[in-house]
């Protein structure tokens, strides 16, 4: 599990408790995935580069890193990924976001793109596709097909909650992407919902059922 990064922080771990549980509402909900996204930010940009500039503090001059200024996308996966954007956008305010949507045909099983709209130099941009739920993997792995197909050649992909056949269908299909998640549960059920999970992401995170 090389390229996969579990993000397992106190502070983490206790935030996707109370989102865990049933009787969570929608704002606490939303607020939490904000939060956990933005604790998460933290990690995903660790390898960011710095450079070095001169400053000057009221007692002396001294040489001081800043960002160098590497371009970065966040891409939620529509519906439940817009969840997790304000978060990391909030650590790293100059990101453009590209949003992409798509289902599977049931018939011919092949992914269909009803949305896809990025920021025109994606091939330049280190890409973080954000998922709260990284289930059976396939809409991670079309959504970041579709990325590469316009050019993408950097990709993070960052979850709150996996499932471990989710986790090995992205890694076999994209085993160039790092993944980061907060927490790998025990399997997936008959209906493609993570066990234990948290139910549907996007239902609980918009108020929808
Ligand atoms: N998507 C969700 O929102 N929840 C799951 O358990 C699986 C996929």
């Amino acid at each position: 599990m090389s390229n996969v990064f579990v993000l397992d922080h106190p502070l983490i771990q206790h935030k996707i408790t109370h989102i865990r549980q049933t009787e969570t509402g929608t704002k606490d909900f939303r607020d939490l995935v904000d939060e956990v996204a933005g604790l998460m930010a933290y990690e995903i940009t660790r390898d960011l580069p710095l450079t070095e500039i001169e400053i000057e503090t009221p007692v002396a001059k001294m040489k001081s890193k800043v960002l160098s200024g590497k371009k970065i996308g966040i891409v939620p996966i529509l519906r439940a990924g817009l969840g997790m954007v304000d978060g990391v956008l909030r650590h790293i305010p100059a990101a453009k976001v590209g949003h992409v949507g798509l289902y599977r045909d049931p018939e011919t099983l092949k992914p269909v793109e009803y949305y896809f709209k990025m920021p025109n130099d994606i091939s330049e941009r280190e890409l973080i596709v954000v998922d709260p739920m990284l289930a059976t993997g396939g809409s991670a792995a079309d959504a970041i097909d579709s990325l590469k197909k316009r050019g993408a050649r950097r990709i993070k992909f960052v979850c709150l909650i996996a499932a471990p056949e989710g986790v090995k269908y992205l890694q076999e299909k994209h085993p160039d992407v790092d993944i980061y998640l907060a927490q790998i549960d025990e399997k997936l059920n008959e209906k493609g919902y993570i066990v234990p999970g948290l139910g549907d992401a996007g239902d609980r995170l918009f108020g929808t059922k």
